[in-house]
């Protein structure tokens, strides 16, 4: 049997007070609605398809590639919304599976179960339901006395009985996009076509309805303000953590640990508190991060040790040491085995196997070879006010401490640079250039000043 999904995504979210849509919000550093996408994109789903309303166009940008789209001009409810489909659908003979896009906590293996139970039952439509103490704002379901599902009803018509249900409603699914959606009304408290009213509509023709309950309580939070959007981080956090450490990461205090979604950590690295893995990082096995240590977007070999520092958008490699108190900015590239102390910076460059930057030194727009030591406070002057230049240091040199390298120049091979030069001119291959006014001692100077 062919299937199907349809995403619910066009309203603008009032509840968020926010300019950005709500099914844009990041959760764990993914909005919202691709985790949806991306949950459904491990069942076979023939086609999905997003309902685009407020801020389509980019929302359509953030799934482009993994969803078709719909537009819903007005946002008139949420049967409204599934029938914008209609069109792209209408001829296609399966189940569809109808999923609000600010739920982002459901899970592969439910939608799974869900569409199992409704294909087993030969049912016409299914809701997925799912206990909860306080169902607050969520629409109830309203069971009969043999405990079948008579109707769904939104909190803002319940009657004070109806709000007692401890169930709600999360996902709904249809055998067809059926023309029983035309017959949804309008007549109920926020002048809306609901969805959930299809049940009893079916009901009442003598179709089956029914309703699956989830095993995990949270999936099917919604997220409609920031309360929600602070728990479902919560929940979700709390379950990348738990699938690292499943696979072999330690993490050492769970909770003071935030790693995004699209993360991935080699066997045996360890997590130290305070510590944010974020955007599409890979890290290595045998690995030492934290504490406090912010990693975005970085690709990190094995064995490798980063405390107290923060690395965006760069490549590190095996064996490396970076902090504490080290900032690796945007497009750098750490070699194996390199060491990067105490109060460095390093942005756009490259710092070859084996080299060295132990304490206070600043390594921008470098080229740096193999085996380079570069002394306590030794800095790439790259910038002139206008342009900024490329400094390169050849495998072997020995930057003297406290250098400037005014940019652009090069250091030879194995050439030494003496403590405090400032170097302005390229430095020839085993050279040795001292770049400073000689010393000059004054004898008797302070006793000839005649102070008293
Ligand atoms: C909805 C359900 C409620 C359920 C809850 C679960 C209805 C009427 N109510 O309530 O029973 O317990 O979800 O989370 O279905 N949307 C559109 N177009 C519209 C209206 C909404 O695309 O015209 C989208 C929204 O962007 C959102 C989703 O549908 O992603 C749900 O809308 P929302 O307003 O959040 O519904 P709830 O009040 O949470
Ligand atoms: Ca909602």
């Amino acid at each position: 049997m062919n299937r199907y999904a349809i995403i619910l995504a066009a309203g603008q979210g009032t509840r968020m007070k926010s300019k950005l849509y709500k099914v844009l919000h990041p959760v764990c550093g993914k909005p919202m609605v691709e985790h949806v996408v991306d949950q459904l994109s491990s069942l076979s789903i023939d086609q999905t398809v997003t309902i685009v309303g407020f801020g389509a166009e980019k929302v359509q940008s953030y799934l482009e590639g993994k969803s078709d789209f719909a537009l819903q001009k007005e946002q008139l409810g949420t049967a409204h919304a599934v029938m914008q489909a209609e069109e792209l659908l209408q001829d296609k003979k399966g189940i569809t599976l109808v999923i609000c896009g600010d739920t982002p906590l459901i899970k592969t293996s439910t939608m799974e179960a869900l569409m199992e139970e409704h294909t087993k039952l030969g049912a016409k439509a299914t809701v997925l339901t799912d206990y909860a103490e306080d169902p607050t704002g969520y629409g109830r379901v309203i069971r009969n006395e043999d405990g079948h599902v008579e109707r769904i009803v939104e909190q803002k018509d319940a009657s004070e009985a109806e709000k007692s249900s401890k169930r709600n409603y999360g996902y709904i699914l249809l055998s067809t996009i059926p023309g029983d959606l035309k017959k949804v009304k309008n007549d109920n408290a926020q002048g809306e076509y609901y969805l959930p009213d299809v049940m009893e509509i079916l009901k009442s023709e003598g179709q089956i309805v029914a309703a699956y309950q989830t095993s995990d309580l949270e999936e099917t939070l919604g997220v409609n303000d920031r309360v929600a959007l602070s728990q479902a981080e919560t929940i979700m956090r709390k379950r990348i953590n738990e699938a690292h450490m499943r696979n072999g990461v330690t993490i050492i205090d769970p909770a003071s640990t935030y790693i995004e979604a699209d993360v991935q950590i080699g066997k045996d690295t360890v997590i130290l508190p305070n510590t944010y893995i974020q955007g599409l990082s890979v890290i290595g096995e045998d690995c030492l991060i934290g504490p406090g240590t912010e990693i975005k977007a970085c690709k990190i070999g094995n064995a490798t040790t980063i405390k107290q520092s923060v690395a965006h958008d760069s490549e590190i490699g095996d064996e490396v040491t970076i902090g504490p108190f080290a900032h690796i900015r945007p497009a750098s590239s750490i070699h194996n085995e390199v060491k990067i102390g105490n109060f460095v910076e390093v942005k756009k460059s490259e710092m070859g196997p084996k080299s060295k930057a132990s304490h206070l030194s600043y390594i921008g727009d470098a080229k740096v070879g193999s085996d380079v030591n570069l002394g306590c406070g030794s800095i790439t002057v790259n910038y002139d006010g206008k342009n900024k230049h490329l400094t390169t240091i050849e495998d072997g040199a020995f930057i003297g401490c406290n250098s400037n390298l005014i940019a652009p120049v090069t250091v030879g091979k194995g050439a030494y640079v003496a403590a405090g030069s400032t170097v302005t001119e390229d430095v020839p291959s085993e050279a040795l250039t001292i770049a400073r006014a000689r010393q000059v001692n004054k004898e008797d100077y302070v006793k000839n000043l005649n102070l008293k």
